[in-house]
């Protein structure tokens, strides 16, 4: 979709395009993009999926768009990040191509509707498949009191979420990666799976918990990670976010600007985190693979190194539909 507005500004070429998918995606004019695919069905934490391949989160910020997505042949869409009260993002511009590496560099800092906004669309979705929601801390909350920002989201959401991904991991909103490592790491896990065992007593609904991570971690933090991940049981981790590490696209045009790096230059770093989450955690805690995915052969490297679900952003934007009909195989 994005291919065809690809000579606008990149951003504004994705809010068309969601507006577009939005008003289109229950209505006959998906025809334009539904796809009939032969699914490779597969269940992680409880969960059915018709497919191993999911939107990541980001593309579809507040939840817009889930039925264009799921009409596409998405197995799951994982809407967000969304964040308690709405809030504008960093100064624009903020989003850059660099298309010689099929990559993107952005910097949009949590832009989004709020999550009162978010549960409204949630609500009035028709797509019945999995939809995760992935929530955050507002920017003028601060670091030490983020923990309330995630809890709120979290209990607003949880009655309409399959599962919820908590995101410590974006660049782009300052000290938030200060919440991968220490006592905040351990207070946030634990309070979390707190507030999941309260809800899903009163709710009779157990929504797995999961945490996103970045791909700029050594393996000393990853070990204490998974430590982490397995104290507090939680039930999956998504590897990885984008990455601040630009030297794989050093030279070439919008490299040197700020933010997180996505797309094909990071493939390779986000499979070696995999493969050694996976060594760490065995088959105990499940691995959602995203990060570069631009081929079916980058989605089968992934499974190999230990995910047992995958994710899309960047190489959706630049491969588009054939891409989600190959790895739907998988
Ligand atoms: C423009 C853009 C916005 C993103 N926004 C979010 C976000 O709000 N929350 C999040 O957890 N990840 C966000 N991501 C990261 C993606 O979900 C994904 O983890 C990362 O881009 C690596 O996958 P990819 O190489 O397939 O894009 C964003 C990525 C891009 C390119």
């Amino acid at each position: 979709m994005q291919n065809f507005f690809s000579f606008l500004d990149p951003e504004l070429a994705h809010n068309l395009s969601i507006k577009f998918l939005s008003t289109t995606g229950s209505s006959p004019f998906n025809i334009l993009y539904k796809q009939a695919l032969n699914h490779s069905p597969i269940s992680v934490m409880g969960i059915e999926f018709r497919n191993k391949i999911g939107l990541a989160a980001g593309l579809d910020k507040n939840g817009e768009a889930i039925d264009a997505f799921d009409a596409m042949g998405f197995g799951y869409v994982e809407v967000g990040t969304v964040t308690p009260k709405p809030q504008p993002g960093n100064l624009k511009p903020r989003v850059y191509r660099l298309k010689k590496s099929r990559a993107v560099i952005n910097r949009l800092g949590f832009n989004n509707k709020g999550v009162d906004n978010l549960l409204k669309n949630l609500k009035a979705r028709r797509s019945l498949i999995p939809v995760g929601v992935n929530i955050g801390k507002n920017k003028s909350t601060p670091i030490e009191s983020g923990k309330t920002d995630y809890l709120e989201c979290m209990e607003k959401v949880y009655d309409h979420a399959s599962y919820i991904s908590v995101n410590i991991s974006s660049p782009n909103t300052e000290n938030l990666r200060a919440l991968q490592t220490g006592d905040l790491l351990n207070d946030l896990l634990s309070s979390l799976k707190e507030k999941q065992h309260a809800l899903a007593s009163s709710s009779g609904k157990y929504v797995p918990l999961v945490l996103k991570i970045a791909p700029d971690l050594i393996v000393d933090e990853l070990r204490t990670i998974s430590e982490a991940l397995k104290q507090h049981q939680f039930d999956g981790v998504i590897a990885t976010n984008t990455t601040v590490d630009k030297t794989s696209v050093k030279g070439e045009k919008n490299s040197e600007q700020e933010g997180g790096l996505s797309g094909a230059p990071l493939c390779l770093k986000s499979t070696e985190i995999i493969k050694t989450l996976h060594q760490l955690l065995g088959d105990e805690i499940p691995i959602l693979g995203v990060g570069g995915i631009s081929s079916v052969e980058d989605g089968f490297e992934k499974i190999q190194a230990g995910a047992k679900l995958l994710q899309l952003y960047t190489g959706f934007i630049y491969e588009g539909l054939p891409l989600i009909r190959g790895l739907s195989r998988l």
